[in-house]
């Protein structure tokens, strides 16, 4: 693998020194390639294009919600799924189009519902049967007509690890299929006059490497819908398509994903007779993970002689738990050589006063040094969205780089941040 440089031999993220990055930014630090994430909406979008089918990309914003991403989203001209009111509010002061969000979400609040319904998000993504009382409720005290889907547990699971896994019939997420609960709530919707029922959701799962899952739960949505005599006006088959964490994973091009859902969709709607349907996909990860890297400044190192070497570096767990929660794995470069030959294999451990606080499990590395930046690859996704402040570290920045330019665009908290919602103890002895 060779990654880009310049004369300097620095990492260039965008055309930027990775380095020259961590010096004006500080460390940790996230940085996008907006070009890349750019390019990867462009390219879903161009396979239905090609193929000339109704469609609709929606970012799952889940994996990174900031007012910056929903600008670039809508500045390509595609749709964002959000999840909860906080989500639903960044986008709307980003300016995003609210018809061209969807809500998803397995426990929205009478709040969330409310919000979204006045606020005029285009489509609810309908999950269980309180859902669609408390939405009847507040659609009718607004009187307004709502665009809704209905979410399936399609029974379905997808090779992935268990936690991220939601497509299985042991999953809270959606009406389950299997014991006739989804064709309930299809006749409840159906009655509801508050309620434009156009279609169906289920998403299989998360870092999905092959198109069978994929085509099973986009042929199973289609025979459902079919054999409750609907047509649907969209098929959502959710996000989930897998990408690179380390050079071991091999992903398919999003192409082969997309195209494998089109060609069933396709083939059903001929065998059904039914005008082809909007297909509306719900990619996170694939957007913004590889356009994402986290800058760390090194700092001291174990050695355990015959046993293992520990780097520590600046963040871990609190601006990255996905190691800690589900063992994932990623690849680390010296952004001040990345093209230098490795001379020994560390396990990089971030600050935080716990074990399992690991960014990388082995890495082949140059002899680093105190101060040296290291870069955590594909941290796009579910990096920045999982962060906390664990041990009271302040939360990272997150610079967007485009085109050799460099911006912020969330800003590093700071220690006074950090106890700005805190009040002192007034009671003495609880009086
Ligand atoms: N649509 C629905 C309904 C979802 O539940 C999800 C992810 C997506 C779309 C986007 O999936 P993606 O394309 O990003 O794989 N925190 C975990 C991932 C949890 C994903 C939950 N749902 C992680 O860090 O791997």
């Amino acid at each position: 693998m060779s990654y880009p440089i310049n004369t300097a031999q620095h990492l260039t993220i965008g055309e930027v020194d990775a380095i020259d990055l961590a010096k004006t930014y500080g460390t940790p630090l996230y940085v996008y390639d907006v070009t890349k994430i750019r390019q990867t909406m462009r390219d879903f979008k161009a396979i239905f294009e090609k193929e000339d089918v109704p469609y609709v990309v929606s970012y799952a914003s889940k994996a990174f919600a900031s007012k910056a991403i929903y600008q670039v989203a809508q500045q390509e001209g595609i749709h964002a799924d959000i999840v909860s009111g906080g989500e639903l509010y960044t986008a709307l002061a980003a300016g995003f189009d609210p018809k061209h969000l969807s809500f998803n979400g397995n426990n929205k609040s009478w709040d969330e519902l409310t919000m979204a319904v006045t606020e005029g998000v285009g489509t609810i993504i309908v999950d269980n049967f309180l859902e669609l009382q408390l939405l009847s409720e507040i659609t009718t005290q607004n009187g307004v007509k709502q665009d809704i889907l209905l979410r399936i547990s399609p029974g379905i699971s997808a090779h992935t690890h268990e936690f991220i896994s939601t497509g299985q019939q042991d999953s809270k997420f959606g009406f389950d299929l299997l014991t006739g609960q989804a064709k309930t709530a299809y006749d409840i919707a159906r009655q509801n006059e508050n309620f434009n029922l156009r279609g169906l959701h289920a998403h299989i799962g998360s870092q999905i490497f092959d198109v069978t899952g994929f085509e099973k739960n986009a042929a199973l949505l289609a025979e459902t819908a079919k054999s409750w005599g609907f047509q649907p006006e969209v098929i959502n088959v959710g996000g989930g398509f897998g990408i690179r964490y380390t050079s071991e994973d091999e992903p398919l091009p999003e192409s082969e994903y997309a195209d494998a859902i089109i060609r069933t969709l396709k083939s059903k709607a001929a065998e059904y007779d039914w005008k082809m349907p909007e297909i509306w996909i719900e990619p996170g990860r694939s957007i913004v993970g590889p356009a994402g890297q986290t800058l760390y400044t090194i700092g001291s190192r174990k050695d355990i002689p015959d046993l293992r070497h520990y780097l520590a570096v600046d963040g871990g767990m609190g601006d990255n738990i996905r190691p800690a929660l589900y063992q994932a794995n990623y690849d680390a470069i010296l952004a001040n050589n990345p093209n230098a030959s490795t001379q020994e294999v560390v396990r990089v451990a971030g600050k935080y006063c716990e074990s399992g606080d690991v960014l990388v499990w082995q890495q082949a590395l140059p002899k680093t040094k105190p101060g040296d930046i290291l870069s955590v690859l594909a941290t796009g996704a579910y990096g920045y969205a999982m962060a906390s402040n664990y041990n009271r570290n302040p939360r990272p920045a997150v610079v967007f780089v485009e085109n050799g330019k460099h911006q912020v665009v969330i800003a590093r908290e700071s220690y006074a941040h950090l106890i700005a919602l805190d009040h002192d103890y007034m009671l003495k002895n609880g009086k």
